[in-house]
């Protein structure tokens, strides 16, 4: 028998070696794919720094924030609390502002024929009248403090002139003419809008609508509202009160003079937009005169 000499098959498979299977050695060159792993880890690692960065910024800047934010708060409570003193302040200026006007007010009444009462009703006549033709309150309640020194320049008016029974001369007439611009000299140069109100009722208290009035013969709306709401609430009170010289007149008699005119009073002494609100608000008028009377 033939003995089989030939070459067995090479195998595949390498044989294993007795010291057991080969290591494969790390390459000592990096792959494309490591080299750009490791460049994409050391951007993220700016990336983190930066972002580290970033938000320690945001950080501080926030506290700044809101260091800037308690600052402002301070600020505006420091605000108010000046601002709160300063209108207390005001308060109280006006306040002795409106009793410097209401002294003055008593002060010219006992130079006159006129009472407490119909400095008070003056008051209350001028307001209820703002109101009606639209003022804002605190304006008509200005009116009410400014109306009953209307008169106060009497001050500077003999009492032998202002107490005589008899008619008047001439001469006295002008004396007594000259209380309106007595009472805006008095009462000028004042900062108080209540003050400077005032001055305004005193100097246009005789002006009328068509010019005919005293001292300085002003038409139409060259008169101030303050002026032609005093002059027709004075003329009302005077038409209802007793003079030396008249009789009380009665509330009826009082609006058909007024409205329709007498020998000494026209219609067209008034301002015809506040004639036209006497006729619809009279009765208001009427109610203020039987209400506010001198105390006997
Ligand atoms: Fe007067
Ligand atoms: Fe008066």
């Amino acid at each position: 028998m033939k003995e089989n000499t030939s070459i067995p098959p090479k195998s595949s498979k390498t044989a294993p070696c007795q010291h057991g299977p080969v290591q494969k050695k790390p390459s000592v060159f990096k792959t494309q794919e490591q080299k750009q792993l490791d460049a994409t880890r050391a951007q993220l690692v700016v990336f983190a720094k930066d972002f580290k960065h970033m938000l320690r910024m945001k950080d501080e800047q926030s506290d700044k924030l809101k260091k800037a934010h308690a600052q402002l708060l301070t600020y505006a409570k420091d605000l108010k609390v000046a601002l709160e003193a300063e209108q207390q302040k005001n308060l109280e200026l006006e306040k002795s502002y409106t009793d410097t006007i209401l002294r003055l007010a008593r002060a010219s009444r006992y130079k006159d024929e006129e009472t407490g009462a119909h400095i008070d009703r003056l008051s209350h006549y001028s307001q209820a009248m703002a109101l009606y033709i639209g003022w804002d309150s605190t304006k008509a309640q200005g009116l009410f403090i400014a109306a009953p020194m209307h008169d106060v320049g009497k001050i500077g008016v003999p009492d032998s002139v202002l107490g005589k029974q008899g008619p008047l001369t001439e001469e006295e007439w002008l004396s007594i003419r000259l209380h309106p611009q007595l009472g805006a000299n008095l009462l000028e140069g004042s900062h108080s809008p209540l003050l400077e109100m005032a001055r305004e009722v005193a100097l246009t208290h005789h002006e009328r609508w068509d010019g005919s009035g005293y001292p300085h013969g002003l038409k139409g709306t060259r008169i101030p509202m303050t002026g032609r709401i005093v002059m027709l609430c004075d003329l009302y009170d005077a038409l209802r009160s007793q003079r030396p010289y008249k009789p009380s007149f009665s509330h009826q008699k009082t609006c058909d003079i007024m409205l329709n005119g007498n020998d000494r009073t026209k219609p067209s002494h008034f301002d015809p937009t506040l004639l036209e609100a006497f006729r619809e608000m009279h009765q208001r008028f009427d109610e203020i005169y039987t209400t506010v009377q001198d105390i006997q």
